[in-house]
């Protein structure tokens, strides 16, 4: 079994530690351990980064940008490499991990360019004897904390523009896919970006999400994950005024209408629902559908899903991979339980599969009341209820704490903006099941989170910005 350690200031450290197992999802084998750290290493890596952020900032942004563009070259070059232990540790098919680290590393080039365009302004003043300059500045050291579900994809959507802006970083990975994240920091290091500039721990989540929040040095916390801790994250990034950015859950409404056309609007469902077993914040988890063509749709929907091969990520024909642990399948099966319980109908799918494999699911008969309706279910399941009016489901569609991101589906644009106009959400798919891309603003409204990754919104997020008053 391969044994990888973490990365403080460049060096593998980690070996005296005790060790966890890295299990593959789909058949429940062990295929790597990683040391297992806490406070101590938290700690170590929070000084890496903090002695190299003079140096890393003062570099000239093109030196910057001729480093990361570096690593995005070295991570094209061992593509097969990481996108293979992408899919042996988080369980999503070989052809998803690829384009996860296309996505990925996009963000990387992006960025790479993005560093030589951090621009300041020359404000008028109010009188003759005075000029009013603005200049932004790196925001110093940044915690990244990381979930499972995208490995690789949210480490570069903050990495890449901390970088560029000209901070250090200190990453912790889900404990479930720290191989991906390790191997992303061995490349940095092989592209020439500095010892220090970038570290990556794995360890107590608790533990060290505290010892970064109460670190003074560490100026910027940015998190993807649950709500519930990201609200704890933020609590204790307050007591230091930290900067934080929070991408957490999303619960998406699809909103069909009538006039739309019907095999693109299954197709984007398709993509927006089983994306990664359907464990994304931005997955379609209900569908109001306009009841003229409730069911035209649904017996195409059920076609397409029917054709979904599900199997481990390694074969190249699997659509969709296993779920992530038992908690997972356990919570999709209890939303499908429940819903049944409810009076939903099960139109195709609605099954464990051995392991921790589940069956695309759609349901129809669904209500409000049901779990799946209202929390994020993480899971191929998708409950499909038709409407009347539109007004009423976009009633219905914004009924959540949740904002990320949303779909709508129709051939007119002027009733598809007017629709848009009212979504509380930070991304709308228009006609489009596969908004995310790395130079538009991802980010929620409401309990989604707090800040905008990708583009040069995302870029913002890593710069402070001061303000020179000149006498003349
Ligand atoms: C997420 O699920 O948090 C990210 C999905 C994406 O970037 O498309």
């Amino acid at each position: 079994m391969d044994t990888y350690e973490m990365i403080i200031n460049g060096k593998n450290v980690g070996n005296n530690l005790e060790k966890i197992h890295v299990t593959n999802p789909a058949n429940n084998e062990p295929i790597a351990e990683v040391p297992y750290g806490g406070k101590n290493e938290a700690v170590s890596a929070a000084d890496a980064a903090y002695q190299s952020w003079t140096d890393w900032s003062e570099r000239s942004a093109y030196e910057r940008s001729e480093l990361i563009r570096k690593w995005y070259e070295l991570i094209n070059e061992n593509k097969e490499d990481i996108a293979l232990s992408m899919t042996l540790e988080q369980g999503k098919p070989l052809k998803e991990a690829r384009g996860e680290i296309d996505y990925a590393n996009g963000f990387i080039s992006w960025y790479a360019e993005e560093a030589k365009r951090v621009y300041g302004e020359i404000i008028p003043a109010s009188t003759t004897s005075k000029r009013i300059f603005v200049q932004k500045q790196a925001v110093g050291v940044v915690a990244v904390i990381t979930p499972w579900n995208f490995p690789a994809a949210m480490i570069t959507r903050k990495v890449a523009p901390a970088l560029a802006a000209g901070c250090t970083v200190v990453i912790k990975p889900a404990e479930q896919t720290p191989i991906t994240a390790i191997k992303l920091v061995k490349l940095a290091k092989e592209a020439g970006i500095p010892d220090g500039v970038i570290n990556v721990i794995v360890g107590d989540a608790k533990e060290i999400g505290e010892t970064w929040n109460a670190d003074t040095r560490i100026r910027k916390l940015t998190f993807t994950g649950s709500t519930p801790v990201g609200k704890l994250l933020m609590k204790g990034a307050a007591n230091n005024v930290k900067r934080v950015s929070l991408e957490l859950g999303g619960h998406a409404p699809v909103i069909i209408l009538g006039d739309c056309d019907i095999d693109k609007a299954v197709n984007g469902v398709i993509q927006a629902k089983f994306r990664n077993a359907g464990q994304t914040c931005v997955c379609a988890n209900r569908i109001y559908v306009d009841e003229t063509i409730q069911e035209e749709f649904t017996a195409k929907l059920i076609e397409k899903v029917r054709e979904l091969k599900v199997d481990q990520g390694v074969n190249e024909s699997t659509d969709i991979g296993p779920l992530i642990d038992r908690v997972a399948i356990d919570k999709v099966d209890s939303h499908v339980k429940d819903a049944v319980e409810k009076g939903a109908t099960i139109e195709v799918g609605g099954n464990r599969i051995e392991g921790l494999f589940y069956e695309p699911t759609i349901l129809s008969n669904v209500s409000d009341d049901m779990i799946c309706m209202k929390e994020e279910t993480f899971g191929p399941i998708l409950p499909i209820s038709p409407f009347k009016d539109v007004d009423e489901a976009i009633t219905r569609a914004n009924d959540s704490d949740f904002g990320l991101a949303s779909y709508v589906f129709t051939e007119n644009i002027t009733k598809g903006i007017k629709i848009i106009d009212k979504l509380e959400y930070g991304i709308v798919g228009l006609n489009d099941g596969l908004p995310s891309t790395p130079q538009a603003p991802f980010g929620g409204y409401k309990q989604s989170g707090l800040g905008r990754e990708g583009g040069h919104h995302g870029m913002d997020e890593y710069l402070e910005v001061k303000y020179i008053s000149l006498g003349l």
